[in-house]
């Protein structure tokens, strides 16, 4: 197998007297999909947090590429590869959906130097409306983004990770409260964009469904800890994960 596009290496993050992620390590491989589940309160947020620079964490490290990084900067995420979306809608709900998206694509894009020569958006317009098309979103191009449904605001919100072009994407429940059409849908667009660009993913998810017809490996985790690890079908007939997050 091919050396891991994203390790994450022995990352703890305790908050006062809560250890939210403990000791956590596990490899990414390019081109995988995987789903990391748990339940509410599990650390899976807060892990997505420490790798991507939001939180320092108490402890570990990940490598991009085999290579360590020492500390994560959120501004850094595109120079090193990585999209990500947050738990919470991140959407202006007054600007356009075209907008949100250039606007997702200027947090990395060299903003400064594309003043000085005087292109204002770098190429980022064709960019973005390479990316509403690609996730069928042209109707709502020049729409208020606070004006669609819930369903295609998480879809705009997954589209604004894919603006640094990276090469690692981090979900973070992009398909909770989204109904089941909106659902399919955005399955199926990040499975075909996964196919046609080799993008590796991390996708947090409640929605079993989802998680186990999109991801091809999954982690389990619970109580800030890994408790499992395998395919889809390993993890659903997993008796620990049975009891500790899947029920009877
Ligand atoms: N900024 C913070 N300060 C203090 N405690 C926090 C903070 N963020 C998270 N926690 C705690 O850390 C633990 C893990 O939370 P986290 O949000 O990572 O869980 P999660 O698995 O993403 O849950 P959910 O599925 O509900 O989104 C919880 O006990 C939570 O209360
Ligand atoms: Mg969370």
């Amino acid at each position: 197998m091919n050396a891991p596009v994203l390790s994450v290496r022995n990352i703890s993050k305790q908050f006062g007297g809560i250890r939210a992620v403990s000791d956590v390590s596990f490899d990414v491989h390019k081109g995988e999909i995987l789903g990391l589940i748990g339940p509410n309160g599990s650390g899976k947020s807060t892990l997505f947090n420490c790798i991507l620079g939001q939180l320092r964490p108490t402890t570990g490290h990940v490598e991009i590429n085999g290579k360590p990084v020492d500390r994560v900067r959120p501004a850094d995420l595109s120079l090193l590869g990585l999209g990500r979306t947050f738990q919470q809608l991140s959407v202006f709900p007054k600007m356009s959906v075209l907008d949100n998206i250039i606007l997702a694509g200027q947090e990395h894009e060299g903003t400064m130097l594309s003043r000085l020569f005087g292109k204002p958006d770098a190429g980022l317009t064709g960019k973005a409306e390479q990316l509403i098309e690609f996730f069928r979103l042209t109707p709502y191009r020049d729409t208020p983004a606070g004006s669609l449904s819930y369903g295609q605001q998480k879809l705009v919100d997954a589209a604004m990770a894919f603006m640094a072009g990276p090469g690692i994407v981090l979900l973070d429940e992009p398909a909770g409260g989204v109904n089941l059409t909106m659902l399919t849908h955005l399955k199926e667009r990040l499975m075909t964009y996964n196919i046609e660009h080799g993008t590796t993913f991390v996708v947090i998810e409640h929605n079993m469904e989802f998680v186990m017809s999109l991801c091809t490996r999954i982690i389990v985790l619970a109580q800030g800890e890994i408790i499992a690890e395998g395919k889809p079908e390993e993890i659903r007939a997993n008796q620990m994960v049975i009891d500790a997050y899947l029920g009877g």
